[in-house]
């Protein structure tokens, strides 16, 4: 066999909230792959700082500045693209609205919850989309979904539809885009340790992390009695962008140490 198997090698893959997170980790893992990666975040700063470390790696990484919502700023990253890069056929759609609210949330609240998580995410998409062939197209795209997606959880209700929409969205377009020979997928991550969780778990419930997965409530509600690494979901987030995922589109890969099993 002449290269690897994947069909990775040499792409150009698009990772929304790249910056921090699961998405640094999407970053990382798509280096290892040998894709050239377009970073597309909000926040400079972070942004920054994830391109700097792995083009000093020696890595081909790009940034593109801007918020899913300004289809702007969308059509410039995409614009944007180094010379010499291949058109992206590769996508992962990870930002997404952090909102915690039950039914007393407000309108404001339910798009701020929902306009990053679903219009922001087809806005991207649709230009990612734009780029490609109309048929055999060879692409894939991954959305962001959550074990929240599957389940009632008290207070979570604008977070957990908007997410349960990410897997009705991911059916919708992996009909839509099949003809194109485009993919996509989704993954529904249980916790994963990040600088947001690590502070949550630290500042409203004075547990470490050891404390956190120790606890019944906590880490004990995962079979492996633990939170995942941000590189446990990166990975199959590569299978499914992967020729090795050829055959799966319009699905779901729950990726949660076993939480929805019981
Ligand atoms: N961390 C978890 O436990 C967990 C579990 C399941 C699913 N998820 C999902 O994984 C994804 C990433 O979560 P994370 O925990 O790594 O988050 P994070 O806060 O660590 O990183 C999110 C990144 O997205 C960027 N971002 C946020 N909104 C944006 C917008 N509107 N436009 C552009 N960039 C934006 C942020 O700047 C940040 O860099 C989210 O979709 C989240 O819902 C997280």
């Amino acid at each position: 066999m002449s290269e690897l198997p994947r069909g990775l090698a040499g792409r150009t893959a698009v990772v929304t909230g790249g910056a921090q997170g699961i998405g640094a980790a999407v970053v990382e893992r798509l280096c290892f792959e040998g894709c050239r990666v377009v970073v597309y975040d909000r926040s400079a700063e972070h942004g920054r700082a994830v391109v700097d470390h792995w083009q000093h790696k020696g890595h081909a990484v790009h940034l593109a500045v801007g918020d899913v919502m300004d289809a702007a700023a969308v059509d410039a990253a995409f614009a944007g693209v180094p010379a010499g890069w291949s058109t992206p056929t590769l996508l992962v759609n990870l930002a997404a609205g952090f909102v915690f609210k039950g039914l007393d949330a407000t309108p404001t609240d339910w798009h701020a919850a929902f306009d990053p998580t679903i219009i922001g995410l087809t806005l991207i998409t649709r230009r990612f989309v734009a780029g490609l062939p109309e048929h055999h197209a060879d692409a894939a795209i991954v959305n962001m979904a959550s074990i929240s997606a599957h389940i009632a959880q008290s207070g979570y209700l604008t977070y957990n539809t908007s997410k349960t929409a990410v897997l009705g969205l991911t059916r919708c377009l992996a009909q839509e885009l099949a003809p194109r020979g485009i993919r996509v997928n989704s993954v529904s991550p249980g916790t994963v340790w990040n600088a947001n969780n690590e502070r949550y778990h630290r500042e409203a419930l004075g547990l470490d992390r050891a404390a956190a997965e120790a606890a019944p409530e906590h880490g004990g509600k995962f079979l492996l009695r633990r939170f995942a690494d941000p590189s446990e979901v990166a990975a199959p987030i590569a299978f499914l962008l992967s020729s090795e995922a050829s055959f799966i589109t319009g699905t779901d890969l729950v990726v949660d140490g076993g939480y929805l099993a019981v």
